[in-house]
């Protein structure tokens, strides 16, 4: 068994981290860390667990740490989900002491040499990393994954994008309040409400889709427009997306691509990969968020309502992912199966 660390581990993605850990076949949490308001107490005591599944009872007795390096000893992987603002300097200590460091937070997302990982898409872009130790000269390593709504956007994308081209995408979201953070947005804000603007949101959805949808070192000649919207839901983004192709296909051609659609996680056969990374239904009313959130163990992304758009001469459709699952932990705990499997870790 590989031994993991998990950073920010009584927060919202760090608790998924430690549901998603327990049973795994290759890695099990034997750290966790946390701030100092939760330092020195149990991980029981100090992260108010909020998962429908019990809390694992080895790491509900284990004691909360810094997220120092100096207080993490003998893991083999340090997943972090930490906010971007400690994040930052927090992730370049580990990776100077070491470490791979596996990250859901944004701090390095945009980095040159960092690859950002979304990994039925650019697995590839591991190659980044050998630029990263040289140029920082450290021997561990920071890789991320992208924010939340990208990673649910950028699954169905790259089927289009490989077979018909994209020129341009307007995506319009319905975002769930635990993708900001525990407690997050007050209740008395989000319940009978809807709020749109989620700070920093539409800029990331943007530049992150060209980055993971490029090469290592180019990001893909694709224009994007969001506009991100907090909407009364507790898991699961769900999306309006418009595209602009490049060669003109019916959208039934276009829900084959999807259908079809793999990756290396499935050709690898790695424990966290959903048999299909985008399912289409073909219902009319569904995607549904509380329906549909969970489909492939929270892994996959709903597809539904492709049809022709008849403003963009593109198709349009919707999409819904889990956030904290496939767009947070479980894309990470995806992407360090992969690096273990090409022997970064
Ligand atoms: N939620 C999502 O859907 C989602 C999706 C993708 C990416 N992300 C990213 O993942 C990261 C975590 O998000 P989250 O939703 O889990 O946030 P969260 O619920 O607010 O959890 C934050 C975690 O970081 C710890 N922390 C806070 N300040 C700290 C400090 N100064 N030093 C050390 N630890 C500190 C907290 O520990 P205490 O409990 O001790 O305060 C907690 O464990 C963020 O960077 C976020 O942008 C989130």
């Amino acid at each position: 068994m590989l031994k993991a660390a998990v950073l920010g581990a009584t927060g919202n993605v760090g608790q998924i981290f430690v549901q998603l850990l327990d049973g795994h076949p290759w890695f099990e949490v034997s750290v966790v860390a946390a701030s100092e308001r939760s330092k020195g107490r149990t991980y029981g005591e100090a992260s108010r667990w909020r998962q429908s599944t019990p809390i694992p009872e080895a790491v509900a007795q284990m004691e909360v740490v810094d997220v120092t390096p100096n207080a993490i000893k003998d893991v083999d992987v340090v997943f972090s989900a930490l906010p971007s603002a400690v994040a930052g300097k927090t992730e370049e200590d580990f990776a100077l002491a070491g470490y791979v460091v596996v990250s859901n937070a944004s701090a390095h997302r945009m980095d040159p040499d960092v690859p950002m990982l979304n990994p039925e898409i650019n697995c590839s872009h591991v190659s980044l990393i050998e630029e990263q130790r040289r140029k920082r000269k450290w021997d561990g390593a920071i890789v991320t994954n992208p924010n939340c709504t990208t990673t649910v956007l950028t699954l169905p994308l790259k089927p289009i994008y490989d077979e018909f081209g994209i020129k341009s995408v307007i995506v319009s979201t319905m975002q769930a309040i635990s993708g900001a953070g525990y407690p997050g947005v007050a209740s008395l804000d989000i319940v009978d409400n809807v709020i749109p603007y989620i700070g920093g949101e539409d800029e990331k959805m943007e530049t992150e889709t060209q980055k993971i949808l490029g090469s290592p070192s180019e990001p893909a000649d694709l224009k994007v427009s969001a506009s991100c919207n907090r909407v009364p839901t507790i898991d699961g983004h769900m999306m309006s997306v418009f595209v602009e192709m490049k060669k003109q296909a019916e959208s039934k051609a276009v829900a084959v691509a999807m259908e079809n659609f793999v990756g290396e996680p499935q050709k690898l056969n790695l424990p966290s990969a959903p048999e299909k990374p985008v399912v289409v239904t073909q219902e009319k009313d569904r995607p549904q968020t509380r329906l549909d959130r969970m489909e492939g163990k929270g892994m996959s992304v709903v597809v539904g309502r492709i049809r022709k758009d008849p403003v963009l001469n593109g198709i349009k459709f919707v999409a819904l992912g889990h956030n904290t699952i496939r767009g947070a932990a479980g894309c990470g705990v995806l992407n360090a199966e992969y690096l273990k499997v090409k022997k970064f870790i």
